[in-house]
């Protein structure tokens, strides 16, 4: 049974129950609460809160305080992300615990363990409103995996896991030696997967040429990213031609999950642009039904996602 919403009595607050539903399916990264200004995210043996005010941040712990003993959670430290400072590159404070503590740790979905780092910016590392998404594809348990993207490479751990081959690619060497850290962290050798430091829409007719086909892709871009010699990526633009390339790698029945943060798009816009593509690829795309939407988060809140299947059209 997955844990269900937080409750109307405790409003935006995780209850105990939930909390414990979470560690016994092997889960200790998930929200705790979520409000209008902020949110507190339970990473591990550490909370981190975010929040777009000094003013919130101040009743979050006040709150926080009174919740730590029914919580029942071990916690060492209480790190900030202050969303009121946008400028620049936005580091995480150490609000509270102890400062000699490693700044590197590890926590666990689904039984899967992650590397998080608390000084490597304002990301830690790992997407936990992608679990339903992650937990999905590993269920499927695709042969060979194509994950765009992939940041920390959380896709490509959880297809592994299940037995696929994956190929990673981010244009970041830093973030994918990341991703191989969380490959052997899992007992999963990198040196039998593939972690390309390439452009995304590069690596598309590359393997067409290696003739590698694919029965599972990823596709979570940035809205928008600068890339090398002037490259910049920007999804609304460059989404469709990538999808036009990326099918004929597909398998007949392939899955593909397309993924984004951008504001004014709804899983109806991820769709017209995979139609599309499909269209000109000479491809079938059919959407599968929406997953659940994440216990621990508001509803309306994370990125629009859908699974597609993709096949040759008859
Ligand atoms: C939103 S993150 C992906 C999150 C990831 N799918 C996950 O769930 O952990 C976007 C990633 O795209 C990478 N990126 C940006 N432009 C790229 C491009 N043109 N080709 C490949 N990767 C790119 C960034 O380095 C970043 O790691």
């Amino acid at each position: 049974m997955p844990p269900s919403r937080p409750s109307a009595a405790e409003p935006g607050w995780v209850g105990p129950e939930q909390i414990a539903a979470f560690t016994a399916a092997g889960t200790t990264m998930h929200r705790l609460f979520s409000g209008p200004g902020g949110w507190i995210e339970r990473l591990g043996r550490d909370l981190l809160i975010s929040c777009s005010s000094p003013e919130t941040l101040a009743s979050l712990l006040v709150e926080l305080e009174g919740r730590k003993s029914r919580l029942a959670l071990p916690i060492d430290r209480i790190f900030l992300r202050k969303r009121w400072e946008r400028q620049g590159s936005p580091k995480l404070t150490l609000l509270s615990g102890d400062p000699s503590l490693p700044m590197e740790t590890a926590a666990q979905e689904s039984g899967l363990a992650y590397r998080l780092r608390f000084d490597a910016g304002e990301s830690t590392g790992f997407f936990l409103d992608q679990r339903e998404n992650r937990s999905f594809l590993r269920k499927k348990k695709p042969l060979r995996l194509l994950n765009l993207f992939a940041y920390t490479c959380s896709f490509g751990v959880a297809a592994a896991s299940a037995g696929a081959q994956t190929w990673n690619v981010d244009l970041s060497p830093r973030v994918l030696e990341w991703g191989k850290e969380n490959y052997r962290l899992n007992g999963l050798d990198p040196n039998a997967h593939w972690f390309l430091a390439r452009d995304a829409r590069a690596i598309v007719p590359y393997l067409l040429r290696r003739k590698v086909r694919f029965d599972a892709c990823v596709i979570d871009p940035p809205t928008y990213a600068h890339g090398r010699k002037g490259g910049d990526f920007s999804l609304p633009r460059d989404l469709a031609g990538l999808l036009s390339g990326l099918f004929p790698l597909c398998e007949p029945g392939a899955l593909l999950l397309l993924s984004t943060n951008f504001g004014p798009w709804h899983p109806d816009d991820l769709f017209r642009e995979g139609s599309r593509a499909g269209e000109r690829a000479g491809a079938k795309v059919e959407p599968l039904p929406p997953l659940p939407h994440p216990a621990d988060l508001p509803e309306g809140t994370g990125p629009a996602t859908l699974w597609l299947r993709i096949s040759p059209r008859t």
